[in-house]
């Protein structure tokens, strides 16, 4: 008998390249149950993106696992620019989803905040929420029933920036940057969370020593994400400067602590999140311990480079049985 899962997880995202790698090591991995997925603007439209949630699971011949549409605009502001610039035409590195693979999969008949609210309630202390795009939901399920911050087991997302420069202004980081009213919400909220933020994911990278070994692997989830990234890559060399095809691993660091969290390291701060101004989607943490009065969140600075990659390659570069 297979040991049981560590991690019961709703994975809200905005696939995206970076998604649907943190999304297929998930699935590859038996530390992690995905319970469903929630989708949000972001990446794309959440149009796009729960298409590609839907393909996602698709691909992975999972289409038991729940997909529910989310939020398609923040909770205040406008829907601004999305990520098509990063993540390629169709949000998944041109690969040529303009489609649904399976036109009969349908997301379920719910809001996606009323699915966490849901699942959370009906399983309490037991669901990890695992955002990895703008905290909409998250937001929206605590107006809707405040009492799912005390009954999951813990948030870790993938957004922010404590001390390192933002990534879509010079102080804010994407995630964030989407919608700052719910990410204030959320980080006032008394739940645990774990920040994989750009300090730690601008330090995890994958180059091409780690795509070709996908590319060439014959494992389905790995030659998927090798011809995914490609768009991905060539906005890192052109944007970063970064070279020999590498990209940084936003997204996967979250999964990768949930299967092994002593490859990480962080500090515990208050944050504070600007919803106008220069500052707006910052994430500014209370070093002192001494200012913000919400609860404190654990923000992951560093990370172990070479185990994440180990992980990642022996999961997703997995020569199937013939
Ligand atoms: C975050 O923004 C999105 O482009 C990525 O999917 C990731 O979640 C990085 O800032
Ligand atoms: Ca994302």
């Amino acid at each position: 008998m297979p040991a049981p899962a560590q991690h019961r997880i709703i994975f809200d995202t905005d696939p995206g390249v970076d998604d649907a790698m943190a999304l297929l090591l998930a699935l590859r991995s038996p530390e992690i149950d995905v319970v469903g997925l929630t989708t949000v603007f972001g990446n794309s439209t959440v149009d796009v993106t729960t298409r590609n949630a839907l393909n996602l699971l698709a691909l992975a011949g999972r289409t038991d696992i729940p997909v529910a549409r989310g939020a398609g605009c923040p909770l205040v502001m406008p829907l601004g620019g999305t990520g098509e610039w990063v993540h390629g035409d169709d949000a998944m590195g041109n690969v040529g989803w303009h489609a649904q693979l399976d036109p009969a999969q349908r997301p379920v008949d719910k809001h996606a905040a009323e699915f966490i609210v849901e699942q959370v309630m009906a399983h309490p202390g037991e669901i990890t929420l695992v955002p990895v795009a703008p905290l909409t939901n998250l937001a929206l399920a605590l107006r809707l029933e405040p009492r799912v911050a005390r009954n999951v087991r813990q948030v870790v997302m993938m957004g922010g920036a404590a001390l390192s420069p933002g990534n879509v202004s010079p102080v804010a980081e994407a995630n964030i940057y989407g919608d700052p009213h719910a990410a204030d919400i959320v980080f006032a909220a008394e739940w645990p969370i774990v920040m994989a933020g750009l300090d730690l994911t601008e330090s995890m990278h994958a180059d091409n020593r780690i795509w070709h070994l996908l590319r060439d692997s014959g494992d389905p989830f790995g030659v998927f994400l090798a011809r995914a990234v490609g768009f991905y890559q060539s906005f890192h060399a052109t944007w970063y400067g970064l070279e020999n095809g590498a990209t940084y691993m936003h997204d996967p660091c979250t999964i990768a602590y949930l299967i092994d969290p002593t490859l990480f390291e962080g500090e515990d701060w208050a944050i504070t999140v600007p919803v106008e101004g220069p500052a707006k989607g910052a994430t500014i943490v209370d070093r002192r311990g001494k200012f913000y009065k919400t609860p404190k969140v654990h923000c992951l600075l560093k990370g172990d480079e070479t185990g994440l990659l180990r992980l990642f390659q022996q999961r997703l570069a997995k020569i199937p049985p013939q």
